[in-house]
């Protein structure tokens, strides 16, 4: 199947080799797509203190956001699930702080396809404008 977010995909694909998976040996991988068709990768990096884990999708919107990025269009996850995993909650919060405009394309690694936008995700969300 040929779609426009197969590169982007594929580049989740590769970083989730990365996954640094220790405790759950659950391997997650995400690319960040900017405006300007760059791509920024990560994968979950866990630690010892379970708290101190950083999901795959965390990473590579810090990687872009690091870089100076500020129009991040789509974020991909690709996950070895039944199902594509949907990020979770703390992931869909730095979502809407940083890329609130984009869509969200979770995927396993046969293909399955689910595709949301961070605001359907998350409504309701707390932001900002409460501050
Ligand atoms: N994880 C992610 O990286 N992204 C998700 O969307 C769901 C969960 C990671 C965190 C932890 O390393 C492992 O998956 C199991 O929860």
């Amino acid at each position: 199947m040929r779609h426009e977010f197969m590169d982007l995909l594929e580049r989740a694909k590769m970083a989730r080799e990365h996954a640094y998976i220790p405790y759950s040996g659950f391997a997650v991988g995400a690319a960040v797509l900017t405006g300007q068709g760059e791509i920024y990768t990560g994968c979950n990096i866990e630690n010892a203190s379970y708290g101190a884990t950083c999901c795959a999708e965390r990473v590579a919107l810090f990687k872009a956001v690091s870089q100076g990025e500020q129009d991040i269009r789509a974020i991909a996850v690709v996950a070895g699930a039944k199902q594509p995993v949907p990020p979770c909650g703390i992931c869909r919060q730095v979502m809407v702080e940083l890329a609130p405009q984009a869509l969200v394309v979770m995927a396993n690694l046969e293909g399955k396809l689910e595709i949301r936008e961070v605001g359907q995700l998350l409504p309701g969300p707390f932001g900002g404008g409460f501050l």
